[in-house]
């Protein structure tokens, strides 16, 4: 199934035909719901004997929101596939959500009030949340610390929140003071420095920026949530996103450069409004963005919050992001730490479905990373130490399902052979694992872990593997086994249907697993 995928991405017709929606921006949607089923048979066909279609990047379909056709970057698959590679190859990011709303910590006159959301959960008033800066100093922010902790955990990418949703930019800004340059106790540009020793160790950098929901300044309150503070009726939306937003993200590109822009909230993103933001963003031609800026725009990557889709994605790359807790922003309340074994296998699982992993920490005022965060992060790091080889660089796996043992990942061999990385999370008191559906022999099988003879034999159901000994990793220990053409599953079912360009994928389907 994930050959489906591959072709669709690489698919010029399909690619094409998405494309042509763009000078369609208001025409029926009827239309590109035909075009799209009709690029997604030809796929199938092409792929042979198969599945049901399954509909394609459809318009928007959050309640309340307006249809609008897909914008896509006009560009060929094999430009498309070049500008994509390091992303898919990357699998593991480390988000960060740093920002004034650290300072009260999740809490607001001695109740817990949520901890990014902070400012509109409590409906603090502008001029009661501004003098919060004041108590933000980044006294122990080191940058470089920062970045190495992010190469200890294996990640390759950093985004951080260069201006959430309450407006504060972390970055120094020619076009609002409400800056941590000009305004508060930090008084310096915070990017800035975490950017040098991002790029410093080799991994790249993206900035996530809150274009359609700012809630200081002026006529920024108007984008998504109702105002709660009479100054937020005050302006117009398109000013505040022709005067600041827009402003804001060129000062972005132009001062670091970033591999990926990272758009939140999409809500009142008209087409009209989105197109210069595309515009500027595409004008650096390797340029990444989600697909968060709203008014139809796909982006480059597909965002899922907090959860696990049930598979891969019909031509799409996928992105998940999640808390290590249950907060973006540091919430001093939230001790809901998620173990480092689901979240090991969270990256397997998400690998497994051809997705990258992007996985939040927020820091307090002061710039610390809570330890628990540390702790957790370096043990998916010694994890990739031992696995990665089974994590960077590969494939989701070719089962349409999730296998009650554990997941897949795979690579292709450069003489036409392919890898099949699995990752055992429950191994079995017989030492025997059954892979479905697969019809043909294994070259050779391995532990990454340690030495030790992994066999397997075909029968009527599948390839029977036999794991050596005890399991050398109890959150998951990975077998490479090596076979002469790719896997192919007989009967696979078809991937999971992309349901349009808003951020949140449309799968409450899985959640990650209990553990
Ligand atoms: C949501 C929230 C935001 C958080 C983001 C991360 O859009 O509004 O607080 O930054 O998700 O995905």
């Amino acid at each position: 199934m994930n050959s489906i995928n591959r072709r669709a991405e690489s698919n010029p017709w399909l690619r094409s035909a998405i494309g042509a929606w763009e000078g369609f921006l208001m025409k029926s949607t009827l239309l590109a719901a035909f075009l799209a089923l009709t690029a997604t048979r030809s796929l199938l066909a092409a792929d042979g004997p198969a599945t049901q279609a399954p509909a394609i990047q459809m318009a928007p379909p959050a309640a309340g929101l307006p249809a609008y056709p897909a914008i896509v970057k006009k560009e060929t698959p094999e430009e498309h596939a070049a500008r994509l590679k390091w992303f898919r190859e990357a699998r593991f990011g480390m988000f960060i959500h740093w920002g004034v709303y650290a300072v009260p910590a999740g809490v607001w006159q001695g109740k817990p009030a949520g901890a990014e959301w902070i400012m509109n959960r409590a409906k603090i008033t502008v001029a009661e949340y501004r003098p919060l800066a004041s108590d933000f100093p980044a006294t122990r922010y080191d940058p470089d610390a920062w970045a190495q902790l992010a190469v200890d955990a294996g990640v390759k990418y950093v985004v951080i929140t260069a201006k959430h949703h309450d407006g504060f930019a972390l970055f120094d800004s020619a076009y609002s003071d409400w800056n941590a340059a000009k305004t508060g106790a930090a008084r310096r540009d915070l990017i800035a420095p975490l950017v040098k020793a991002v790029r410093a160790r080799g991994l790249r950098f993206g900035a996530y920026y809150s274009q359609s929901q700012d809630w200081v300044n002026l006529g920024g309150g108007k984008g998504n949530t109702p105002p709660w503070d009479e100054v937020q009726k005050r302006g117009s939306f398109d000013d505040y996103l022709a005067k600041i937003a827009l402003p804001q993200v060129r000062e972005i590109m132009e001062k670091f450069h970033p591999d990926i822009l990272w758009w939140d909230t999409e809500y009142s993103m008209t087409p009209e409004r989105a197109k210069p933001f595309f515009d500027l963003a595409y004008s650096d031609p390797n340029l990444l963005i989600n697909s968060r800026l709203g008014g139809g725009v796909l982006g480059d990557f597909r965002t899922s919050e907090q959860r696990i889709p049930s598979s891969a994605m019909l031509g799409r790359a996928l992105e998940v992001n999640m808390t290590i807790n249950d907060s973006w922003g540091y919430n001093l309340t939230d001790l809901h730490w998620k173990s480092a074994r689901q979240l090991i296998r969270n990256l397997s699982d998400i690998a497994s479905k051809d997705g990258n992993y992007l996985l939040n920490v927020g820091p307090t005022a002061e710039g610390e990373i809570p330890q628990p965060e540390v702790d957790r992060l370096l043990a998916i790091g010694r994890w990739l130490k031992t696995n990665g080889e089974a994590i960077y660089a590969t494939e989701g796996g070719p089962f349409d399902a999730p296998l009650p043992w554990g997941r897949t990942t795979q690579k292709k061999r450069p003489d036409g052979g392919s890898t099949l990385y699995v990752h055992v999370w429950e191994w079995p008191g017989d030492g025997r694992i059954l892979l479905p559906g697969v019809r043909q022999p294994a070259l050779s099988g391995r532990l990454l872990a340690r030495s030790g003879a992994v066999t397997s034999s075909l029968a009527p159901e599948g390839l029977i593997v036999t794991l050596p000994g005890a399991a050398p990793d109890p959150d998951a220990s990975v077998v490479a086994l090596e076979f002469a053409k790719p896997v192919e599953i007989s009967n696979a079912r078809p991937l999971l249907k992309d349901t349009g360009a808003s951020g949140t994928l449309a799968d409450p389907s899985r959640s990650p697993p209990a553990l």
